[in-house]
């Protein structure tokens, strides 16, 4: 048996989610030999099977798009999200630790607490509110604990024209009603899948360690997203029927799983290592829902 990994093979798990989806292609055209195991062949609950599958494929690097992200639904299933999003981890760390492979692992910024009023740096205190930030707060220590050389890049605010996503929700909304009701006291920076993969590949690219946030450029609530999607909708021609869009408190729509009301991320280790100018929050949505609707029409 090889005792080196080959080289430049990425394993990317959760391929057909919506991160997954935008870095696959993004990492092939930068020559990287990429697999993509569907979740029947490696099922990331199945705990005793994740060493011996990475063990045979032996990548240079796993990119864990993996995860459970069902925030809400994490809060009555914690076991699921502790499972997925903890202890898979630290399996996948062990097995690459046994031959030399380097984990890239996703994380985010609901591992804060949202009571800052400046954006998070990679070293502020952790304090997550719900199951699925700690979950992933977990997984990220049993990751440094098990490859001190892991990658860990926190994101938010997640959006791309592959799978669920807010944007895409909200899209229909407006396409079907006239009325939307959207929370804007909660602030973050949405972020586009297409300049996250550019992010993650500069960072394999040059093998780096340590924790790293990225988001695109800019503040929103959510709100402000969504009025943002309505206008630029319109703009790119879908048939946006909605006239009013009321801002309303979270209260308004109480959930299971409480959210951070204040998810800036501080850029500022990661800004020079990238081969880009991180594009603002909003030209990333203009340019997203222009490619939608060119999909749409195909
Ligand atoms: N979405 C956001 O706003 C956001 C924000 C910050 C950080 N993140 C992090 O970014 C990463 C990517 O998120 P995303 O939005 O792309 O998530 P996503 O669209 O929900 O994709 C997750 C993928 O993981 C797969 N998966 C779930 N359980 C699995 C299992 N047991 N074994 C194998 N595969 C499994 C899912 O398959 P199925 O679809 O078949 O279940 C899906 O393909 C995650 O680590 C997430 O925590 C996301």
């Amino acid at each position: 048996m090889n005792a080196q990994p080959v080289t430049e093979k990425i394993l990317v798990t959760g391929a057909d989610g919506q991160l997954g989806q935008a870095l696959v292609p993004v990492l092939r055209a930068r020559g990287y030999e990429v697999i993509t195991p569907t979740y029947q062949e490696l099922d990331l609950t199945v705990l005793d099977q994740i060493r011996d599958k990475i063990v045979s494929l032996r990548p240079a690097w796993v990119v864990n798009c993996a995860a459970y992200t069902q925030v809400d639904e994490a809060e009555s299933e914690p076991e699921l999200s502790y499972r997925i999003n903890r202890d898979a981890v630290g399996q996948l760390a062990q097995a690459l630790g046994s031959y030399g492979g380097r984990l890239l692992q996703l994380s985010t910024d609901y591992v804060f607490d949202g009571h800052h009023y400046q954006p998070y740096r990679e070293d502020d205190q952790a304090s997550p509110l719900s199951v699925y930030g700690r979950s992933k707060w977990e997984g990220e220590e049993l990751a440094r604990a098990y490859r001190p050389d892991t990658i860990i890049v926190r994101t938010a605010w997640l959006y791309g024209i592959a799978g669920r996503n807010f944007v895409k929700t909200i899209l229909r909304l407006a396409c079907e009603r006239q009325h939307l009701r959207v929370v804007d006291d909660q602030l973050g920076t949405p972020t586009c899948t297409a300049s996250l993969s550019h992010a993650l590949a500069d960072l394999l690219d040059q093998a780096l360690a340590g924790t790293y946030h990225y988001t695109d450029e800019g503040v929103a609530s959510w709100y402000d997203l969504a009025v943002a999607t309505v206008e630029e909708g319109r703009r790119a021609g879908f048939p946006v029927k909605a006239q009013r869009i009321e801002p309303v408190p979270t209260q308004a729509f109480p959930r299971p799983a409480p959210r951070p009301a204040f998810s800036l991320l501080s850029k500022a280790k990661i800004r020079s290592l990238l081969s880009f100018t991180i594009p603002h929050w909003r030209e990333s949505l203009t340019t997203m829902l222009r490619d939608l609707k060119r999909c749409d029409s195909c």
